[in-house]
């Protein structure tokens, strides 16, 4: 009886108080995003019943950054998610980064199929989800199909209705129907090229555990390391327990650097430049999306439900072009209540070599003139590497430099 009315006073708490309430009694430092971490993935009994009808079943395929939402919601990397949104939660999360029930989310997890393909499927049935190659991987229990407003969702969410930018590019190019509803992972397959560091949430957290560690810095990258990123890597280390490097190893656009690459440059840094016992590799699935300041707050949720309780967010994180201002990505943290978020930013300034003092610095702790700053673009040293020059090792460690000059040379 006392137990119902718990419930029942419970369930009327706004979803920030919640989370405070699970926190309070949660083993891990900091709780998931929404209080919970989420599973999706189908039991044995659902697998055999969703084995039995697949052939029966509505199908939709999806591209790789759905498939990679979809494994995304099933491990809890996007919890409080529990499948694809719904009208209510894709409409404030487009207005205002917020979700239905006022939790903070910044970027719309949707399905998008043509009208063509909507046209046919039952709202309350269920829809067989296929990869890329048309490999049976998940099932959505179909509870909405709503019409979206693309160019809404590019101003919004990109900050740019240019189809030249990565992001509103693909959204211009997908369905114009919104699928929704709670979504099932038929099983978590190893990755293929990186098994060993598909350290999904449940597993992260228990590593933070055993390790005792109380702070977490989570690290997103979507490019090769340089030293300004381990520079600004072990100044967060330096006030916090570990580091969870978390390369996106998701779709990616065309000319960045594969995620083979990356890790391996990883790998080989590990190895000789960070204390073993303070730093965890791990791959994030995830897509890139290019949104910015909006990719952000959310790359810092993805992040808070891997465990981290803190975040690093540089120069022009998720940025692309010049779509977004050098530090907008970091503005961007006011405009949630404090505590709202549930996992603390840490903020860096442009970082580079400087030749004055011989070290890494930002204009925080550098007195250099611009001409005494070694820094490169993502661009530059693609082009560099193209032309078989080495970036310099005030950029780039000579190891690192050394193995993507080698596959560079490769690729042309
Ligand atoms: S991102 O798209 O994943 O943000 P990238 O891999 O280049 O791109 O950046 C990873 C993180 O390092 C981001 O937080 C970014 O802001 C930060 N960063 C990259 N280069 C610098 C730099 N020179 N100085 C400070 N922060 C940087």
């Amino acid at each position: 009886m006392i137990n119902e009315g718990l419930t029942a006073i419970f369930s009327y708490l706004s979803p920030l108080l919640k989370e405070r309430i699970i926190l309070s009694q949660h083993p891990d430092n900091i709780a998931p995003h929404g209080g919970q971490l989420i599973n999706r993935f189908a039991n044995s009994a659902q697998q055999q019943e969703f084995l039995s009808k697949a052939d029966h079943l509505p199908r939709v395929q999806l591209d790789d950054r759905a498939f990679s939402d979809l494994v995304l919601i099933a491990i809890g990397g996007f919890s409080p998610l529990t499948g694809f949104m719904e009208q209510a939660d894709y409409d404030r999360v487009v207005k205002d980064m917020h979700l239905a029930n006022g939790l903070p989310w910044s970027i719309p997890i949707t399905l998008s199929v043509t009208e063509e393909m909507a046209a046919p499927l039952q709202e309350g049935s269920l829809v067989r989800l296929d990869d890329v190659n048309g490999r049976f991987v998940g099932v959505l229990e179909l509870t909405q199909k709503y019409p979206y407003d693309k160019t809404q969702e590019a101003l919004n969410v990109y900050r740019t209705d240019e189809e030249k930018h990565p992001g509103v590019k693909v959204v211009y190019a997908q369905g114009a129907i919104n699928l929704a509803g709670d979504v099932w992972l038929l099983q978590r397959d190893p990755h293929p090229l990186f098994p060993v560091y598909q350290i999904d949430p449940i597993a992260s957290r228990s590593m933070f555990r055993e390790k005792g560690w109380k702070t977490i810095v989570g690290f997103q990258t979507r490019n090769p390391i340089h030293r300004a990123h381990e520079y600004i890597q072990k100044c967060a280390l330096e006030t916090v327990d570990g580091l969870f490097l978390h390369p996106l190893v998701g779709a990616t656009k065309e000319d960045d650097i594969p995620a083979d690459v990356r890790m391996r440059c990883y790998e080989i840094l590990l190895e000789h430049y960070y204390p073993g016992d303070r730093v965890i590799l791990a791959i994030n699935p995830a897509a890139m999306r290019y949104a910015g300041p909006r990719e952000a707050i959310f790359h810092a949720l993805v992040r808070k439900n891997y465990g981290c309780t803190h975040f690093i967010v540089g120069r022009d994180h998720a940025g692309v072009g010049d779509y977004y201002g050098t530090y907008d990505a970091q503005h961007i943290f006011s405009e949630f209540a404090p505590g709202e978020l549930g996992i603390t930013p840490m903020m860096f300034e442009h970082a580079f070599y400087c030749k004055r003092t011989e070290t890494m610095a930002t204009t925080k702790t550098s007195p250099s003139t611009p001409e005494e700053r070694v820094h490169l673009s993502g661009t530059k040293v693609r082009e560099m590497l193209r032309r078989g020059e080495l970036p310099p090792p005030e950029f780039s460690r000579p190891e690192v430099a050394a193995e993507l000059a080698r596959v560079m040379k490769g690729a042309d």
